[in-house]
């Protein structure tokens, strides 16, 4: 088909090819075409992290990037974040520290909180909101959020 392109991606592990057009976004790839719909859309331009994922190895803005330009990569979604009966552990601080209101913003709170954790594992307060910088939430006023992924 003009205008489309086979790639083959792992995606939470799963190798997964399909023929998409060119100019579909990650997002959308990640949304429509694999049903993995905890990656939300909101801003649309790069600005709330909430269709946050992780491409090989580094967070980033869904929204922002063509499906195509991930041939051959490895992703994480927030699907692939637990084990199949198991939170993680910043998963399930979150419904300890009572860190979710809507819950739209969670899935990248979450993974910013992984990678987070990734880079420094002891990362302190002001560390963390200075790396969720480009994670918004309209809810909670993140002191939760922050206390979820602080390692104490
Ligand atoms: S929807 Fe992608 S950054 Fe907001
Ligand atoms: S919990 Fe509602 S936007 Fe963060």
């Amino acid at each position: 088909m003009k205008n489309s392109k086979a790639i083959s991606v792992k995606i939470n592990g799963k190798q997964v090819e399909k023929t998409i057009p060119t100019h579909l976004r990650l997002l959308d790839f990640i949304r429509n075409h694999l049903k993995l719909t905890g990656t939300k859309e909101v801003c649309g331009e790069g600005e709330c992290g909430a269709c946050s994922v992780i491409l090989a190895g580094k967070i980033v803005n869904s929204c922002l990037i063509f499906a195509v330009e991930t041939n051959g990569s490895e992703i994480s979604t927030i699907e692939g974040i637990a084990k199949v009966d198991e939170l993680s552990e910043i998963q399930q601080n979150f419904i300890e520290h009572h860190s979710v209101q809507c819950g739209f913003c969670i899935p990248g709170m979450v993974l910013a909180g992984e990678e987070i954790r990734k880079e420094n594992p002891h990362s302190t307060r002001d560390e963390i909101k200075e790396k969720l910088a480009g994670n918004i939430c309209r809810c909670t006023g993140y002191k939760k959020i922050v206390d979820a992924i602080e390692n104490n």
